[in-house]
């Protein structure tokens, strides 16, 4: 099909969230800005954040000094890397790493090992492992060990690299990027030297598409704006696409979060305008490149304007099933959904801790109706439940806010398909890109990644609420992110009130000295920026992944590549554990029943066409999962 690609270069070395900004471009000067603008010019912004009390919004904890003087007995058990911009993966001395899968290697024998020349088929694709993998669980149960792996999204100039320009020129190009979407699930086993593997056709493995059946559930299934041609009882929805950050469950399910969904549709005349509702969650009828409206009208959002409310949901996984429709979960809300943190309440509840992930959006918490109970059936426990968004206050206190028909105005099923108008109705506290929310296990805490936020004190989010500088996000214009942390009242994270403060604040030292140098636990040997990435161990080590500017220049210079770190939540101290190759983000972490394999994703390596990672010499570059073990065979988490 012949097709035109005068929509397509400008945007596609964008990122989803410079992409947000083509297309809700916000007024550069607005009354807005102006009202900000005074009201920093007569605090003196970085002076007076200061003096106005940064230092008090950060941890109360034992922080080191920016020299970072030695810890004789530390509990990471690893010596600090270097930052590095080498094409591969740098571990402490004493580990070492190998590929457990990457993109395009078949999950089936009946489909061919990757191919470097085609890059594969829509066929082939769609029975192997997807493209840029991020979020990822390991499950056990009666002996066998299950994989789950989402495939965020494509880089298109790799998956189509086969083509000329890079682009799709046919229909199977555009169905072979849709089939790289998704989730991989895999059973895997140990071979005779003790590593990881793959287990070729075993029943359990599956691929999940943008075109797989799935349910509805929960208090917006069958409401009329999930209505379509497909599905007349909106009751139903096809796929999962743009599958970031995940969770699981204590009932050993998968949960995958629909991120950046949003970038998926378009129309025929690219000036077709979309309603107000839809704008707000940054659809428009401009093909960002994927060109799935040309195969699918469920993609085209003029003639099917109620298929992107089917989608933005979290979605829950049976992964010892393969042969169970995943259920879309509309209680815990429809935004851009980074992670989905799962933790059990004293009384049973299920407690699940989501962020959106655009500049200026919230952070916010599901309480389920109904309890746990072990070896039970909690098979509908995220079916229904209560959705709160967060306000964080300055004098280091916040609170829940629930978001009800009372509160909003909006009913139960309008308040899970707009969810974002909600929180933006009670007021909720704008943050700088809510990523992933982790929970302490071992102690009564979370903490998020708030990854950057260029707008921050310049522009409002899409909703036009004001992101002037707040407690937890208390840098005009982020480009570095920070790390917040809440503890819940009565150490229950059903509590509705928390106090909070910064775990850390990323930052350069050795370019600035205001608050950009970062918090005291930044130093010049582990800085770093754009946390995103999030878990913690099972001995409570905080492990941190970047997805950050790479360039390893000016405000960014002496970061190197992406990177994982490891912080130590009572001490403070963070330390640098891997090194990334060129052009990659780190993201996704899981550990092996064991605990002597570390599970960790590499994600869009050579995005910019200077990597050839892992395989190397003039390799295409691909993501993978790699699999991280200490030489001495010892626990790594
Ligand atoms: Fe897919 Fe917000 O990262
Ligand atoms: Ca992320
Ligand atoms: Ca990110």
């Amino acid at each position: 099909m012949p097709h035109d690609t005068h929509t397509r270069p400008q945007i596609d070395d964008l990122s989803f969230d410079e992409i947000d900004e083509v297309i809700s471009p916000r007024a550069e000067e607005t009354d807005f800005d102006r009202v900000v603008d005074q009201a920093l010019s007569r605090r003196g912004f970085l002076g007076g954040v200061m003096t106005f009390g940064l230092g008090s919004f950060l941890a109360g904890t034992t922080l080191l000094s920016r020299e970072g003087k030695a810890a004789p007995a530390d509990r990471f058990g690893f010596a600090q890397v270097a930052a590095n911009t080498e094409d591969t993966i740098t571990l402490p001395d004493g580990f070492e790493w190998q590929p457990l899968i990457t993109w395009g290697d078949p999950l089936f024998s009946d489909t061919p090992a990757f191919d470097e020349a085609s890059r594969g088929t829509a066929a082939s694709q769609a029975r192997a492992f997807g493209d840029n993998n991020d979020g990822m669980s390991i499950f056990t149960k009666d002996g066998r060990t299950v994989m789950a792996i989402n495939n965020e999204y494509t880089n298109r100039k790799i998956l189509w690299g086969n083509n000329p320009d890079g682009t799709w020129v046919s229909e199977d190009d555009i169905a072979k990027g849709m089939m790289a979407h998704g989730v991989s699930l895999f059973e895997v086993d140990r071979d005779d030297q003790g590593q990881w593997q793959v287990v070729i056709d075993s029943d359990l493995n599956r691929r999940i598409t943008p075109q797989t059946e799935m349910d509805l559930t929960g208090p917006a299934a069958g409401h009329d704006l999930l209505k379509t041609a497909d599905d007349p009882s909106g009751r139903k929805s096809k796929g999962t696409w743009n599958n970031c950050g995940n969770g699981e469950t204590p009932w050993g399910t998968y949960l995958t979060c629909e991120e950046n969904f949003n970038g998926y549709f378009s129309a025929e005349d690219e000036n077709h305008d979309v309603s107000a509702e839809l704008k707000r969650y940054g659809v428009s009828a401009k093909d960002w490149g994927y060109g799935w409206a040309k195969i699918d009208p469920r993609f085209d959002v003029a003639q099917t304007p109620n298929e992107p409310n089917r989608a933005g949901y979290i979605v829950e996984i049976d992964p010892f099933d393969p042969t169970s429709t995943p259920k879309k979960r509309t209680a815990l809300g429809r935004f851009k959904h980074e992670n989905a943190a799962v933790v059990l309440a004293p009384n049973g509840k299920a407690v699940v801790y989501l962020g959106d992930d655009e500049r200026g959006e919230f952070l916010y918490r599901f309480v389920s109706h109904g309890t746990y109970t072990a070896g039970g059936s909690n098979a509908d426990l995220l079916e229904n439940g209560d959705l709160f968004v967060a306000k964080f206050h300055d004098d280091m206190r916040g609170e829940w806010l629930a978001l009800t028909p009372e509160t909003t105005g909006m009913s139960d099923a309008e308040i899970r398909i707009h969810t974002r108008q909600a929180a933006s109705a009670v007021g909720a506290t704008t943050m700088d890109r809510p990523e992933w929310v982790a929970v302490n296990p071992t102690k009564a805490e979370a903490y998020v990644a708030l990854t950057n936020n260029k707008n921050r004190g310049k522009k409002p989010n899409a909703g036009g609420d004001d992101t002037s500088v707040n407690g937890p996000n208390p840098r005009v214009e982020n480009h570095y992110g920070q790390i917040a942390r809440w503890m819940p009242d009565e150490d229950d994270h059903s509590s509705n009130g928390f106090s909070w403060n910064l775990y850390a604040l990323a930052g350069n030292p050795d370019i600035h000295s205001d608050a950009y140098a970062g918090s005291e636990n930044i130093n010049a040997g582990n800085m770093f920026n754009a946390p995103d990435g999030m878990a913690f161990d099972s001995t409570g080590l905080l492990w941190i992944q970047t997805d950050g500017k790479y360039s390893d220049e000016g405000d960014f210079a002496g970061m190197g590549n992406n990177q994982m770190l490891a912080g130590d939540t009572v001490t403070g101290e963070i330390r640098r554990f891997l090194v990334g190759p060129k052009e990659c983000e780190v993201t996704g972490v899981c550990w092996s029943p064991d605990r002597r394999t570390m599970f960790v994703g590499i994600q869009h390596p050579g995005e910019k066409g200077n990597s050839h990672f892992p395989d190397g010499g003039t390799s295409v570059p691909r993501s993978g999962v790699f699999a991280i073990r200490r030489s001495d065979g010892g626990l790594i988490g």
